[in-house]
């Protein structure tokens, strides 16, 4: 009996940890539990993946706002679960000035730690930017703008329902627009039952939404990169 009380004790202990550690990695718990964790770890979040190489990352939006054609009017930009803002800071130094950002997440605490940066960024501007604090599925069921480039990193996985998601990010993108998106990739994968994603379902799942020209990445074990186009 102590023995069973033991061991049950060291699995919460053990669940603690690698909760406190990694906040987000137990997030296919419920979408509720995830925008807690991302809460309370938004102030960390940074620091824990700073030691991963975002050159790949980076180097995917930059070639995808450099390709984007310069019209008259400002590109509209849309970063889906944007987090602390690190894929629309990259992009933000690829495109012209007048483009406009819209920002949707549903973690308060991590929309604060993006507008912080934002604050003291020199490339962007807080009037550039539209910051929605909202779960994403229900925010492109509203949505009626439509965007000439759509971010939607480290995040897919997190989504209930995900097959359905992107014909709602197809309803919203512009003609000729980009997508760049990451998969979680090898047994990172696994950690998100019901979410994981074979390169061959997503390119399905992304052409039967009306996307084309789907094409994957290789970037770190846990993530690929894509992008396609509407
Ligand atoms: C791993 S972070 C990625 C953040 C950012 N895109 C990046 O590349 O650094 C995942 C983000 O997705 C957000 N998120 C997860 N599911 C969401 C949902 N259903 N609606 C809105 N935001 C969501 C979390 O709050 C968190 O900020």
């Amino acid at each position: 009996m102590v023995t069973c009380a033991l061991v049950i004790l060291a699995i919460l202990a053990a669940l603690l940890v690698v909760l406190s550690i990694y906040p987000g990695e137990f997030s296919w718990v419920s979408t509720r539990a995830n925008r807690w964790l991302y809460d309370r770890g938004a102030a960390t979040y940074e620091d824990k993946w700073q030691r991963h190489d975002y050159g790949a990352y980076a180097a995917i939006i930059a070639d995808a706002a450099q390709s984007l054609e310069h019209e008259e009017r400002p590109l509209q930009v849309l970063d889906l679960a944007c987090g602390t803002g690190r894929a629309t800071l990259f992009a933000a130094q690829y495109l012209p000035p007048t483009t406009r950002f819209t920002a949707v997440d549903y973690s308060r605490g991590m929309l604060e730690v993006f507008q912080s940066s934002v604050a003291r960024s020199s490339r962007l501007d807080a009037s550039d930017i539209t910051w929605v604090e909202c779960e994403l599925a229900a925010w492109l069921d509203q949505c009626e703008q439509s965007f000439d480039l759509v971010l939607f990193m480290e995040a897919a996985e997190f989504v209930p329902g995900f097959s359905q998601l992107p014909a709602k990010i197809h309803s919203v993108c512009a003609p000729g627009a980009q997508l760049v998106m990451t998969r979680p990739a090898g047994l990172w994968g696994w950690m998100f039952p019901g979410r994981h994603q074979t390169r061959r379902a997503l390119a399905a799942c992304l052409g039967s939404a009306g996307f084309a020209q789907v094409r994957f990445v290789p970037w770190r074990s846990r993530y690929e990169l894509l992008t396609a186009h509407r």
